[in-house]
């Protein structure tokens, strides 16, 4: 595991000089993907600490996501905020974050956790397949080489940290002898939760800064965000996933062929709005 994380990427291997700005900086739709990300991602030192709480007494989750979580989740979004300062340069990434971290701060409380470990885990491991599937979608939604080559990065790592967290899944499942129900249920709830607050609470920052008079536009947001998830959506790759969701469950070859249709309409319906 140690030799893995050590030859993580630095932003300095990105090469913003070799940004195809017509490809990029034309289109809101990515500003508004890629800006709002840098938020989310640059605001994980809150959740760590709730995390590192939850999972005190474990040493190897604590240090692990200390360690390698963090930072990378950090990098994230420091890279990001790089690219859109090269890119959108007029864009006041300083002014816009803080705002939208006095909000954010709120969301990120201990009691937003799920009731027990392993179900904690659970959802960490939805939250992963989330991030790996914007990045992944977003490297494909674009042509400009750096932004692509940056998400592919990205949604590599979050493959990762989802395998992190699977791995200290099945450790505390077999302690809790948790029932797949209640993992089903945690798998289903996360899923629905997976575009909801956060991303809302940084589009709804990014717009104030972009285009204050849009601010209180509700209508106007609802449609940013729909035309969002459209890019995800089209550029989703279902299958992979659909595998990493349902992993946790541990399910027989069998009833995984079975349920794969109903949960593809699950995911389809998650990205429609
Ligand atoms: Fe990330
Ligand atoms: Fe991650």
């Amino acid at each position: 595991m140690p030799g893995l994380e050590a030859e993580h990427w630095k932003i300095e291997d990105l090469d913003f000089s070799r940004i195809a700005l017509d490809k990029v900086r034309p289109d809101e739709n990515l500003f508004y993907l890629v800006t709002s990300a840098s938020f989310i991602e640059s605001g994980s030192d809150l959740y760590t600490h709730n995390l590192v709480d939850f999972f005190r007494g474990d040493d190897e989750v604590t240090d692990w996501l200390s360690n390698y979580w963090e930072p990378e989740e950090l990098q994230h979004g420091q890279a990001l905020r790089a690219y859109v300062r090269h890119v959108w340069p007029e864009f006041e990434w300083d002014t816009a974050y803080r705002g939208f971290l006095e909000e954010y701060a709120t969301y990120c409380k201990v009691e937003l956790l799920a009731p027990t470990r392993a179900l904690e885990m659970t959802a960490r491991c939805v939250v992963e397949t989330g991030t790996a599937t914007y990045y992944r979608a977003m490297a494909r939604a674009t042509d400009e080489p750096v932004l692509h080559d940056l998400a592919t990065r990205i949604a590599t790592d979050e493959v990762n940290h989802y395998k992190h967290f699977y791995r200290f899944f099945r450790r505390y499942r077999e302690q809790e002898k948790l029932s797949r129900f209640r993992v089903v249920g945690t798998i289903g709830r996360r899923t629905l939760e997976l575009k909801s607050e956060d991303a809302d609470c940084a589009i709804r920052h990014v717009v104030k800064a972009r285009a204050p008079h849009r601010a209180d536009d509700t209508a106007y947001v609802q449609q940013l965000s729909a035309r969002m998830n459209s890019t995800i959506r089209t550029n989703l790759s279902a299958g992979s996933t659909l595998k990493m969701l349902m992993r946790p469950l541990e399910l027989p070859a069998r009833v995984q062929t079975v349920i794969q249709y109903p949960i593809k309409q699950f995911m389809q319906h998650v990205f429609l709005r």
